[in-house]
């Protein structure tokens, strides 16, 4: 019996390692060196090529080394085993570290510093307090609000946007169509941490931008994204930062990864940009959370943070 490890674009061999040393009995192979399909249980996976898990005939589990799982959903011909995904404290603590990071520097407008600094220019700007500017979240899941509840205690006012009503302390919350009008109404810089789905796609366009609060006291709003790429219009983004309905983002996530040398977010003076990179998974940390799932399931016991399949997340 084997744990097979199964990744496009990233390296697998820190991931066998890490899960070799805390599983050292589990035979653990890296495709597509695997000798034995039939041998293979357990699938570590990260973008796989459509149908490449139908190799694999006595699957119980795949488990997704992200927290998002629209890398597996995408494939029509997924096997119909269970589908665990990562849901861990070091890789919300680095969500939250970038989240925060972010809303701090348009909050503390670094951006318009930096460009003082290059003129040499000793000139300070009016600085809002942080109760003043609302931050709102979309997506009040694992990541969401862990980063709302850090948010709030460097004193932002805070907003959540979910699919079905949630309870979040210190956090206004509206949900689905219904209360996204006065979820955007009332906010100036808006989060974007949610999954990728149908529901989710090209959600954030123009009529998005143009409803944010744009009277708020940094002088417009500001848009963050580290959800995925293709729940953003990115036309309607990059006109609506050319025409200051926004004025600043952060981009983590993009339409098309890498992001095109062509793409006009790169020369925009008012955008942050990284490389899908809010959030690694790290093979040490998460290794032990596979570790537990694999243990678990073989004593018979259920797994945690199973997708729902119809949802999409
Ligand atoms: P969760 O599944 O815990 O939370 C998802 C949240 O989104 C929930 O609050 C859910 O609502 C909400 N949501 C889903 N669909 C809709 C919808 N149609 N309308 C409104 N709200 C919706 O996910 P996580 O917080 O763990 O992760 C969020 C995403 O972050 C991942 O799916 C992934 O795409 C991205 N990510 C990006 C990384 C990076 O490095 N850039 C790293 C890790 C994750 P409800 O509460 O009602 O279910
Ligand atoms: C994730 C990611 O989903 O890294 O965890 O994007």
């Amino acid at each position: 019996m084997s744990i097979l490890v199964l990744m496009d674009g990233w390296n697998p061999a820190p991931w066998a390692a890490a899960l070799q040393s805390v599983l050292p009995d589990e035979q653990i192979v890296i495709y597509p060196d695997v000798a034995d399909p039939d041998a293979v249980e357990y699938a570590l996976v990260w973008a796989p090529e459509s149908g490449v898990l139908n190799r694999f005939p006595n699957l119980k589990a795949l488990f997704s080394l992200g927290a998002g799982v629209d890398h597996l959903l995408r494939d029509n011909s997924l096997p119909e085993v269970a589908i665990a995904r990562i849901v861990d404290p070091d890789l919300t603590g680095r969500m939250s570290e970038w989240v925060v990071a972010q809303v701090l520097l348009h909050h503390r407008q670094q951006l318009r510093y930096l460009e003082f600094q290059k003129k040499s220019l000793w000139r300070d700007l009016e600085q809002p307090a942080a109760a003043e500017v609302c931050v709102g979240v979309m997506g009040l899941g694992e990541l969401g609000r862990d980063a709302a509840d850090i948010l709030h205690r460097l004193g932002f006012a805070l907003r959540g946007w979910s699919r079905t009503a949630r309870t979040v302390p210190h956090v206004s919350c509206f949900n689905g169509a219904d209360g996204l009008d006065e979820f955007l109404s009332g906010t100036d810089i808006l989060v974007c941490l949610l999954p990728l789905t149908t529901d989710t796609e090209a959600l954030i366009d123009n009529t998005v931008f143009d409803r944010l609060r744009s009277d708020g006291p940094l002088g417009g709003p500001v848009f963050i994204n580290a959800g995925r790429g293709r729940i953003q219009v990115e036309a309607d983004l990059v006109a609506a930062l050319r025409g200051k309905v926004l004025i600043g983002a952060s981009l983590d996530v993009f339409e098309v990864e890498p992001l095109p040398q062509d793409s006009p977010l790169w020369s925009l003076d008012n955008v942050i940009i990284t490389p899908h990179a809010a959030a690694v998974s790290s093979p040490k940390a998460l290794s032990h959370l596979i570790a537990r799932q694999v243990q678990a399931h073989r004593a018979g016991k259920p797994l945690a943070h199973l997708v729902d399949r119809a949802r999409g997340y």
